[in-house]
């Protein structure tokens, strides 16, 4: 049985499966292409919704203020030493599947199996917390209009319920919990029961999904255009802020000392996932050599001055402890007045994460694939629809059961354990590597990451760091989530294995 639970699946294998001439992807992404396609699954809520709470702190201000500049620096580093391991292996094991394959390769079918699972949190649940703030800015987006959208359906009940508590204790509701305050304050009930659910989230979530089902042509030209608008989006905002900066709102820099940087961290994490979906692009690249690992890193490299120059503008115009809002970045501008300027940062937001949620929501099904070739899960996983040629299963399953958790989740708590779940993943693609240089040192590598075991061990150590951050309850349903997984493998998995059939 330990056999079995730690059997590798051969790279030869994994190669000579995606080399068949039916699996064979065409070659034609260069770094730009990839570049455009990591900053496409890279900028959205993070820097849109999450900086806000990472500044402002939860419900126990303890954010990290303006040092949240520092908190983004930090978890860039991190995420730096994790892409260079990213790319080693993506450019070894040039097939989709992502960390999933990866570990399959190296860690053997119980741990393959565990990331697969734990995948699922990084890109559906990720997608719940994208959900839940793409409805926010799209409220605040069309409050801007003159068009009203009632709060009862643009916000979950237990926000409702938080921020009347909170009223309770400060008197008046602040910006950070007025729309969910209004949905608390009005709603329709039926039967004695309060109706307050996210509507929109949900809405958004399956007007995605049946775009998916249907088929898009994945256009490069479309994303890049998406990107563009982001970038030009954002760096509106940097601009009209910078003229409104009050230098003495930075002080004092860290009012929370380096603990609120630290948690911060934890939480901004979020605004950096999606660089590791370009080494799913592997497969379709000219000279993933060269270009994977500079795709990877310039992204990065990229949306860090973004972030941080973002982090300035925002803590430099408002007080930080105003920033715990939904949509930090609309209401900051609001603040200053600049009405049109938030309603523009909105349609960008809107569109931002419009954009991050046909990445996510693409991917996961691509992930259930490969997961169900191998035996894992279910044949029907991967089945393909006969009309629209998309894996509909999978991508209608995924639809529901991301549109249903966004319409009662709490952002905060969906991103916590995102994070968490995706850190995670990043620690075994870390150790993948060190192992791999041991087991098979002489399989041909075109990018082989630098320093190690250093950058491998870095990596593996800041991931924890960032991990140790996070509220222990968010350890307790990471743990929860992965029983489950573990106890889904001994039901279905390992009796289906093909691995074992071929055993
Ligand atoms: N990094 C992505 C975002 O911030 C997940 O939306």
């Amino acid at each position: 049985m330990l056999n079995q639970l730690f059997r590798t699946k051969s790279l030869n294998v994994i190669l000579r499966d995606s080399e068949e001439p039916q699996h064979q992807l065409k070659r034609t992404l260069g770094v730009f292409d990839l570049l455009m396609l990591g900053i496409g699954a890279i900028i959205g809520t993070g820097i849109f919704a999450v900086v806000g709470t990472a500044a402002a702190g939860g419900a126990d201000h303890l954010g990290a203020g303006p040092g949240v500049m520092v908190s983004f620096l930090i978890t860039a580093i991190a995420c730096a030493f994790c892409a260079l391991c990213y790319a080693e292996f993506a450019s070894m094991v040039p097939i989709s599947g992502s960390a999933y394959t990866y570990s399959y390769a190296t860690l053997g079918e119980l741990i393959a199996w565990i990331i697969g699972w734990d995948l699922i949190i990084e890109y559906a649940i990720g997608n719940v917390a994208v959900a839940i703030s793409w409805a926010a800015y799209f409220h605040q987006l069309f409050d801007g209009m003159g068009v009203h959208i009632p709060a009862w359906i643009s916000v979950d009940y237990r926000s409702a319920v938080q921020a009347a508590s909170a009223v309770a204790i400060d008197g008046a509701p602040n910006p950070s919990n007025s729309l969910a305050y209004e949905a608390f304050l009005n709603h329709p009930t039926f039967l004695g029961i309060p109706i307050v659910f996210n509507f929109l989230a949900f809405t958004i979530v399956a007007f995605v999904t049946w775009i998916l089902v249907i088929g898009v042509k994945e256009s490069a030209r479309v994303n890049n255009l998406m990107v563009i608008l982001k970038i030009v989006i954002l760096f509106f905002f940097i601009g009209v802020g910078a003229m409104y900066v009050k230098p003495e709102n930075w002080s004092p820099f860290f009012p929370n000392g380096l603990t609120g940087v630290w948690t911060g961290a934890s939480l901004i994490f979020f605004a950096f996932i999606g660089f590791d979906a370009i080494s799913t692009a592997a497969e379709e690249c000219k000279n993933p050599a060269k270009d994977m690992p500079r795709g990877i890193l310039w992204s990065l490299f990229i949306c860090t001055l973004i972030y941080v120059a973002t982090a300035a503008v925002l803590t430099g115009i408002i007080p930080w402890n105003q920033l715990g809002v939904a949509d930090p970045l609309a209401a900051a501008l609001s603040y200053l007045q600049l009405d049109w300027a938030a309603g523009i940062v909105s349609f960008g937001a809107v569109v931002a994460m419009t954009a991050v949620l046909l990445v996510f929501q693409l991917g996961q099904p691509r992930i259930f694939f490969a997961m169900s070739r191998d035996g894992l899960l279910p044949k029907v996983f991967a089945k393909v629809h006969p009309k629209y040629k998309t894996p509909h299963v999978t991508t209608i399953w995924t639809g529901v059961a991301v549109a249903v958790f966004s319409s009662f989740a709490n952002l905060n708590e969906i991103v916590e354990l995102t994070n968490i779940g995706t850190l995670f993943a990043f620690m075994l693609v870390c150790l993948g590597v060190l192992i791999l240089r041991k087991k098979d040192p002489n399989r041909h590598r075109s990018f082989k990451t630098p320093w190690v075991p250093l950058v491998p061990l870095l990596g593996i150590g800041m991931c924890l760091y960032l991990m140790l951050g996070l509220p222990w309850v968010t350890w307790v349903r990471f743990g929860v989530w992965l029983l489950i997984g573990i106890a889904v493998y001994f039901f279905y998995g390992f009796r289906h294995s093909k691995q074992k059939a071929t055993a």
